[in-house]
C-alpha cells in the first residue's frame, strides 16, 4: 500500500547523504543558508525559511509550513549541506513538485544530484505520486542540469510566473 505525501516526514538515506527533519541544532546552518545571496539569486522570493527568523522558522517547519510545504535538510556526514522541498501538492492530480538549495561550498560534488535521486525513489517507491513536476530560472544552468540528470523532462520553456519579483520570471517547467 502506498503512502500519502505529507502523512509522515520523510527520512532518506543514501550511502553519503541523509535527508530528514530539521532540528534547533541545525540553526547555525540554515543561518548561513538564508544569508547566501548566490543561493537566491536563481530562486522565488517567497520560500519558508525567508519568512521569519531562524528559530521561529526551525519551530513552524513541520506545522504551519507543512500546511504546503514538507522542507528536509540535506546532511552529508552530519553536516548541514542544504534544503530539499516538496511544494504545490496536488492530491487529486497525484501531483507534486521539487526544489533544492544548497550552500556554495557544496557546490560542484554531485550532491543536489543524489538528493533529488532519493526524493524522486521516495515520491514514485513509496507514494502515491504519479507526476513530480520543478521549475528553474532559465538562467540556472547547473539545476536544469540536476534534474536531466535524473530523467526530468523539459516540457515548457520561459514561461513567465510569479516568483515574487517586481517583474515576472522566464521559467523552464520540467516533468518526470
Ligand atoms: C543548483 C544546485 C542545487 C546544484 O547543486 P550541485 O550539488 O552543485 O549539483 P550537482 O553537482 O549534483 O550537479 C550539477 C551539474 O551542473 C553542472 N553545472 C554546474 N554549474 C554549471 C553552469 N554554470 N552551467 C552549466 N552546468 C553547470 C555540473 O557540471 C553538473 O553536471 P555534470 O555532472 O554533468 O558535470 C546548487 O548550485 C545550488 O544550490 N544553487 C542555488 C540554489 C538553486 O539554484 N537551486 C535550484 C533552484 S531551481
Amino acid at each position: 500500500m502506498k503512502k500519502k505525501l505529507f502523512s509522515e516526514i520523510p527520512y532518506l538515506t543514501s550511502q553519503r547523504l541523509v535527508l530528514r527533519k530539521i532540528v534547533p541544532e541545525d540553526a547555525p546552518g540554515l543561518t548561513e543558508l538564508v544569508n547566501s545571496p548566490n543561493v537566491y539569486r536563481y530562486l522565488p522570493t517567497f520560500l519558508f525559511e525567508k519568512k521569519y527568523d531562524v528559530e521561529t522558522v526551525i519551530e513552524r517547519l513541520y506545522d504551519e509550513c507543512f500546511k504546503e510545504s514538507i522542507i528536509l535538510g540535506i546532511f552529508m556526514e552530519g553536516e548541514f549541506c542544504g534544503l530539499a522541498e516538496f511544494y504545490g501538492f496536488r492530491d487529486d492530480a497525484h501531483k507534486i513538485s521539487v526544489g533544492y538549495r544548497l550552500l556554495e561550498r557544496f557546490w560542484g560534488q554531485g550532491i543536489a544530484t543524489e538528493a533529488l535521486g532519493l526524493m524522486v525513489d521516495y515520491l514514485y517507491g513509496q507514494t502515491d505520486i504519479e507526476i513530480i513536476t520543478a521549475s528553474t530560472m532559465m538562467e540556472n544552468s547547473a539545476s536544469a542540469r540536476v534534474l536531466e540528470k535524473n530523467g526530468f523532462d523539459l516540457v515548457v520553456r520561459a514561461s513567465d510566473e510569479d516568483w515574487g519579483y517586481e517583474e515576472p520570471t522566464p521559467s523552464d517547467k520540467w516533468i518526470r
